[in-house]
Parts: C-alpha cells; structure tokens; sequence
C-alpha cells in the first residue's frame, strides 16, 4: 500500500507543481473543503507539533486544546509550559492568527474536521499488566468525548503513542456511539526528540500516516497528508496500514534505545580492559550500516517514553506469546538501569565505601541538554541511590526548578504521567536535597561533583575555581563525558568519566556492589 499511495500522490503532486500551486485552490483534490484542525493535549507533543502545523499551514484554523487550565494559561501568556528551542518564536507569529489554546475541549473538537489526539498514554500502575502496559484511560476518555460531541464527520489522528491494535478500540468506541457519523482513524506517530522538537517539526526524517485500506481510508490518509504536503517533500511522507504505523512508533523508539544501551553496555567493558567508549563507539559508528547517531555512551537513558515504550512492547510481546522477543526488549531496560546503578555505585566506593552526610553537587537534572524536561531523567534513580547512602545534595540544573525536582525525588515509578492536577501530590519536601540557582554555590564545600545532563555550560565553567572551594580530595563523577577529564586531573580532581580509562584511585574499587 505504501508505494501504491506514495506513487500516486508523487505523480499527481508532478501534475500539480507544487504546494504553492495547492495553496492557491488549484487542485482541489488537495485541498479539501477541510479547514479546521484540533488537537487534544497541549503538552510536548501537541504544542509545538500543532503551532508548526499553524506556521506551515495559514489557510487551516488550528486549536489546541487540553484539560489543564493551567497548561493552557500558560500557552497564553509570554511563559510557555514548556521550554523548547525556537518554540516561542513559532507560537509568537500564530497566536492569535490561525492557532489558538484553549480548554474549551468540546466546542473545538465540534467545529473541526482532524481532530489530533496528543494525550497522556502511561505505563499502568494497577491491575491487569501493571507495570508494562499502556494506561489507555485519557486515550478512551478522549474518543467517548468525540462521539459523544461531534456532529459531522471528523477523521480522528492518533497522535499519541499507542499499544499495537488501539485504532481498533477507539473505532468501536467511536462507531458505537456515532450517530450516524463517520470517522476515520489514522495513526500519525510523532518521532520528535525535545530539545529539538522544532527543527524536528520542520525538516522531519519522515512522516508516518497509517490508515484503512478501504476508499474511505485512503481519502482520510490523502487528507492528512495534504495537510503536511505544505512543508515536508513528499518522498518523506510515508503511507502504510494502521498496524504498521502503531507499531513502527514503538520500534523506533526499541531501536533507538537498544543502541544507547548497547553503548552503555560497552562501556562497563572498557572500564573493566582500559578501552575508551568514545573511541570504540567511533570506530563503530563509522561503518555507514551502523551510523555514528545515539553512541554516547552516559549514565543511561531518560525521557517520558523510551522506558515506557519499551515496557508498553514487552508487555504486547508476552500477551502475543512470544516471550523470547519480550526478554530481549526487557534487557535493554534492564542494561540502563544496571549503567545508573553502577554509576551510583561507582560514586560511593570511590569515597571511601560511603557518602554518609558528604555533600555531593549534583549538576543537571534534566534527562537531557535543552530541555526543562525531568521525565525519567536518570539523575532522579541516581539522586535517590545517593540518598540512600545518606549523601546531602545540592543540585543545579539551569531550567528545572525547585519545585518540579522536589516532586520528582518523592513521586512514586510511572506517577508523573498523568495531567498535572491528577498527579498524586508530593507533599513533603525530601530533607538533605537543596536547589540552588549556579553550579559555584552546588559545588563550594562539596566533597564530590557529578553531572547528570549535558549542559554546554558544564563544559566551561572555571573547574580551578570550583577545586579550590571543594573538600579534599575533590571527585568528579561525569555521567555525560562533558569535561576535560585530563585537563581536570592536572587541576587536582580524581575523575571519573563514563567508559574511559579509569584513574589509579578508581582501578581497585568495585563498580558494582
Ligand atoms: P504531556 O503530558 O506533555 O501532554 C499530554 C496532555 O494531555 C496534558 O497536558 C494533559 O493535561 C492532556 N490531557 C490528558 N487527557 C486529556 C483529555 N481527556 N482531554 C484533554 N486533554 C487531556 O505528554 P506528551 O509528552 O505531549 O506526550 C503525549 C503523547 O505523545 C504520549 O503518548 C507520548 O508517548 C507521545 N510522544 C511524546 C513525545 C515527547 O517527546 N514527549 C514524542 C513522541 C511521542
Ligand atoms: C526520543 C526519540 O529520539 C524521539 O524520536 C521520540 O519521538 C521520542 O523519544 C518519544 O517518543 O518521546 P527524546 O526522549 O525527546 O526523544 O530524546 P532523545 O534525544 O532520544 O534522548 C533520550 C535519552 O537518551 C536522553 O536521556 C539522552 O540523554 C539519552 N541519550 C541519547 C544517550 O544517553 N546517548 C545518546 O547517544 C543519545
């Protein structure tokens, strides 16, 4: 079906000319009567996906809306939710024009004729599949809330990241309470990265629609596509059934992580024979079948879905009988959290087998650079392991506030996927945690450095000066392999960097307890 439809679309595309030629009217085929867009959950996904949507696409209404009236506020005002490169600039130039934030959920999704779904998806908590498989409440929610409010036909997108098989349940949700209405479902998964969402968004590697392979859901795919025809060539498009795209999302994501901890993997070698991840994972990565992409070897793995996407894969694995295939996909979590219990680890021997009231600078926070983003950031498993040994922690990290890392250090696995004001609150504030707003005042008096996110300031920042402020001997645990290790050792730091040849003090001491 894929090039059947890619061929067809390229070859009537050649008719045409170009998107241009399919702004002006011209080809109406294009440009159906459709003229307005909505999309349920303004969060990392939704906002920026549907404010380059608005940018690309000035003849399309497009509204976001979300549950969240705080969420939405804040879309509103000069403080976006979320922190994003490029973001603010995008929804600047929209606002107001063709794209609009709103909370009022059943009036938009109404009045429009795509209706993305961009909602929370997490891992279930309880029940039948508890700790693997996806939580589809928000998702259901969402799809009784468009049957029950719409009043023509709408073709409603999966946006969010979805188990094999959903568009199935939300068809007959849909058609269940229809009314005589049509909807056709597409799977349109969304491979954006945060911190790059936007760049992402406009010069995308490829974009998947699975539909029907029924006439009606060929017209709903060539909609869709339309739609993203505006800014993305056409030979990036891609069309494949329903399954092929829920699961393509899922793989994607599989694949992605696999290599990280493969790397990661590799680097608990070279620690133990003297190799240098860095130069293994180059002389790897330049075999073009390989790729140099997703080979730096780190402290493991964060982010709202690689974790969960995983466990969401294992889970539809064992419920399909195969086993062997859920146990090689449960290893590459299992593989991230040895990587942030031996840095962990790696951390405490090396002090004297213990962190015991020893002050520990902790800088990043966020799962990666250029984000404020803390979901299963690896510095929260790595925080909680040091407090365990008793460490006290200063923490620093240039976007995540006081608040938001609070939270994060006394919120129970998978509670922080849920819409903010469902989260289970998180009351009391962890003792022996302190925020502070530079990395000089983390680090004055400390006994130990390490960092967690790969900031660019972390690379030069006046390690002389810090030295001479710490407790003696000064550690530096680099969980990004963002400093001169080299440079710091002549300095007077005993380094630890991820992977790389380890320093005298550190040859003899355990990584892992
Ligand atoms: P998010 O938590 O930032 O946003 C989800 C939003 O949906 C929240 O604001 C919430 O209030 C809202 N919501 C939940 N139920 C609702 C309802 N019934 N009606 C209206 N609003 C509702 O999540 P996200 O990061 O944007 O992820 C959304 C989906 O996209 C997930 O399935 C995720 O796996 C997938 N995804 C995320 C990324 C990413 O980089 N974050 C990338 C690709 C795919
Ligand atoms: C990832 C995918 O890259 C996106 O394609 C996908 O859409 C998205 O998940 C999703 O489904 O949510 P994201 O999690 O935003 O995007 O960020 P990545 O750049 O993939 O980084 C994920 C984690 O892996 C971060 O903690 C990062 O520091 C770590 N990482 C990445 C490494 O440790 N080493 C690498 O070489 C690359």
């Amino acid at each position: 079906m894929q090039n059947h439809l890619n061929d067809e679309f390229v070859f009537r595309y050649k008719l045409v000319g170009s998107v241009e030629h399919i702004k002006s009217g011209k080809d109406q085929l294009f440009l159906s009567k459709m003229v307005k867009i909505c999309c349920i959950g303004a969060g990392y996904v939704g906002g920026p996906t549907m404010a380059v949507i608005a940018l690309k696409c000035p003849n399309i209404q497009v509204a976001v809306v979300d549950i969240s009236t705080a969420r939405i506020n804040a879309w509103n005002s000069d403080t976006l939710p979320i922190y994003e490169p490029g973001l603010d600039e995008v929804v600047k130039k929209c606002r107001g024009k063709n794209l609009s934030f709103s909370t009022d959920v059943e009036k938009h999704v109404a009045e429009s004729d795509i209706v993305f779904v961009s909602v929370n998806t997490p891992t279930k908590t309880q029940g039948l599949g508890a700790g693997k498989a996806a939580d589809l409440t928000y998702w259901e929610s969402a799809a009784r809330m468009i049957a029950d409010v719409a009043k023509s036909n709408k073709i409603v997108v999966e946006k969010s990241t979805v188990p094999v098989k959903t568009a199935e349940a939300i068809e007959k949700i849909l058609t269940h309470n229809s009314k005589g209405i049509n909807f056709s479902i597409l799977s349109n998964p969304e491979f954006l990265a945060e911190g790059t969402a936007i760049s992402d968004l406009l010069n995308p590697d490829r974009v998947l629609i699975g539909g029907r392979e029924t006439p009606e859901g060929k017209k709903a795919i060539e909609a869709l596509r339309d739609v993203y025809a505006h800014w993305v060539p056409v030979d990036r498009i891609l069309c494949t059934n329903l399954w092929s795209a829920e699961l393509s999302k899922l793989a994607a994501n599989a694949f992605l992580a696999q290599r990280i901890s493969s790397v990661n993997a590799m680097s608990a070698l070279c620690e133990a024979t003297g190799a240098d991840v860095s130069q293994v994972a180059h002389a790897v990565g330049k075999d073009t079948r390989i790729g140099p992409k997703f080979l730096n070897a780190s402290v493991g793995f964060g982010g709202s879905c690689f974790q969960k996407d995983i466990l969401n894969l294992v889970y539809i694995c064992e419920c399909n009988g195969i086993p062997e295939v859920a146990t090689y996909w449960k290893q590459v979590i299992k593989v991230n959290d040895y990587q942030k219990t031996r840095f962990v680890n790696r951390i405490v021997s090396s002090m004297f087998n213990t962190v015991s009231g020893k002050k520990i600078a902790v800088l990043g926070f966020a799962f990666k650079k250029d984000t404020g983003d803390t979901r299963e950031t690896p510095a929260i498993d790595v925080c909680k392991g040091l407090i365990g040994d008793k460490a006290k922690l200063s923490i620093y990290d240039p976007q995540v506030s006081q608040d938001q890392i609070q939270r994060d250090l006394s919120m129970k696995k998978f509670d922080w996927d849920h819409p903010v004001h469902l989260q289970p609150m998180s009351p009391t504030s962890v003792k022996d945690v302190s925020v502070v707003w530079d990395a000089y005042t983390a680090t004055k008096d400390a006994h130990g450095i390490c960092i967690l996110t790969e900031w660019d300031e972390f690379k030069n920042l006046d390690y002389q000066k810090i030295f001479n402020d710490m407790q003696k001997p000064a550690f530096m645990f680099d969980g990004r392999n963002v400093v001169d290790a080299e440079k710091l050792r002549k300095i007077g730091f005993i380094v630890y960097s991820i992977g790389k040849p380890l320093d005298d003090w550190l040859k003899d001491m355990p990584a892992v307890a």
